[in-house]
């Protein structure tokens, strides 16, 4: 198998030195060219449309990592983008709420298994952290015991610089799938901790994604019972995913708290910490949530229409379908091209991650990225794909036709 030639991405590396001229880094965090392959994935995007991308040099990708999660649907939604327009006609930043905040709240509660109250706020950080304020202020407990990323802010980052000692030393990280560390924990520092807070399917950066294990989320819902202690599942990336509910539903275990996010509005920035009542009930006085931001509700509109879409259409039954399939051919195609590799994840969430025992697994994963870019695949070295409903069945045996493609190319890797 032939590689292919480096793509023209002219106007990407200029907007790049612009970039850092004026702003850190030029781009922030996980968008960071190093977290790809550095020269040969674009760095500015210009549009998208259904399950593509284009760039701002005019290269049109598949995109299967969909904004890092938000895009379930596809890009530019015609009926998302009347619903938005028509909330923008009524204004939607205001001194006070809007009504279409209690619509979303009880529909978020009718979804949601955990779900008996819920706050509306923006990014995923918000409402991981909202969810930590009401565990420490409810239980009166400091510690947090923590599996997965839940966002940028002080009690989880996993940067240490800029967060002071006193804080970091308050959260604590168990392995995912091992209940005996995670009590192991629970022990040492018995009568401390808040909560547990983990994403209900493993799916640390750069690592194959776990489904749970037989019995380990019921595992993790009887310790924190058995510790009195807040169970707390980070359902960002999960919640209108794995199901309407989330990885609750499909898996059947339900925490006391959740927090949703990325595609409960296709892209829009919202989410939610919702939970017990008893526990939720703290905000009404004893603990301070509040942004100018949070009440506006552009983004509500999207959420709505974009649920309405989901049920209507029955998406996520459509994307396991189709995903499952897809996993089944990957595996296959895979195995046949003898690499050192595995794949691993749920069926909306595939990845494929390449062995460490394998001594070229650095090389042959870089290659393997630079080639399927070059063959117009957006996909990321570190972070798990993901299938949306605009994927066509083209767009994915495409996908499939440029990853044996690439991994014939790199079998070649010694
Ligand atoms: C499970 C999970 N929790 C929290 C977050 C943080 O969300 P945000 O980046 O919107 O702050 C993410 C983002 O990737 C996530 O995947």
């Amino acid at each position: 198998m032939q590689e292919k030639p480096k793509l023209n991405l002219d106007k990407s590396m200029a907007m790049f030195e612009e970039a850092k001229r004026i702003s850190p880094g030029g781009v922030m965090g996980i968008r960071r060219p190093y977290n790809f392959v550095e020269g040969e994935y674009p760095i500015y995007l210009n549009h998208g449309y259904n399950g593509h991308i284009v760039d701002v040099d005019g290269n049109d990708y598949i995109d299967m990592l969909c904004a890092y999660g938000p895009i379930i649907l596809g890009y530019n939604e015609p009926e998302i983008n009347q619903a938005v327009i028509e909330q923008m006609e009524k204004g939607f930043c205001f001194s006070l709420v809007q009504q279409i905040q209690n619509e979303l709240i009880k529909r978020v509660i009718n979804i949601v298994p955990s779900a008996e109250m819920a706050l509306l706020v923006k990014t995923g950080s918000d409402a991981t952290s909202v969810a930590v304020r009401l565990a420490r202020g409810y239980s009166g407990k400091d510690k947090i015991l923590r599996h997965g990323y839940h966002g940028w802010h002080d009690w989880c980052v996993e940067v240490p610089g800029g967060v002071p000692t006193a804080i970091q030393e308050l959260t604590l990280e168990f392995p995912y799938g091992d209940l005996e560390a995670l009590e192991k924990l629970l022990k040492e520092n018995k009568d401390q901790v808040a909560a547990i807070m983990i994403t209900p399917i493993g799916h640390p950066l750069g690592q194959p994604v776990s489904a749970p294990p037989e019995g380990y989320l019921e595992g993790v819902r009887s310790l924190a019972d058995q510790y009195g202690v807040v169970l707390i599942f980070d359902e960002i990336r999960t919640g209108f995913r794995v199901a309407m509910g989330g990885a609750q539903e499909r898996y059947g275990v339900t925490p006391d708290m959740t927090t949703i996010g990325k595609a409960m509005a296709n892209g829009y920035a919202i989410s939610a910490c919702v939970g017990k009542s008893e526990i939720m009930k703290v905000a009404e006085k004893d603990v301070f949530i509040s942004s100018t931001f949070f009440p506006n509700s552009l983004e509500m509109a999207a959420s709505m229409k974009c649920i309405d879409i989901l049920e209507r259409e029955k998406v996520l039954d459509n994307i396991w379908e189709r995903g499952s399939k897809f996993l089944v051919r990957l595996k296959k195609i895979v195995a046949d091209s003898g690499v050192p590799a595995t794949v691993s994840g749920i069926p909306p969430m595939p990845f494929v991650t390449f062995d460490k025992t394998d001594h070229q697994y650095k090389q042959r994963r870089t290659r393997f990225y630079t080639e399927t870019i070059r063959r117009g695949l957006f996909i990321q070295p570190y972070h798990h794909w993901y299938i949306s409903y605009r994927h066509t069945d083209e767009d994915l045996d495409y996908a499939l036709q440029v990853i044996e493609e690439s991994l014939a190319v790199i079998s070649k890797i010694y």
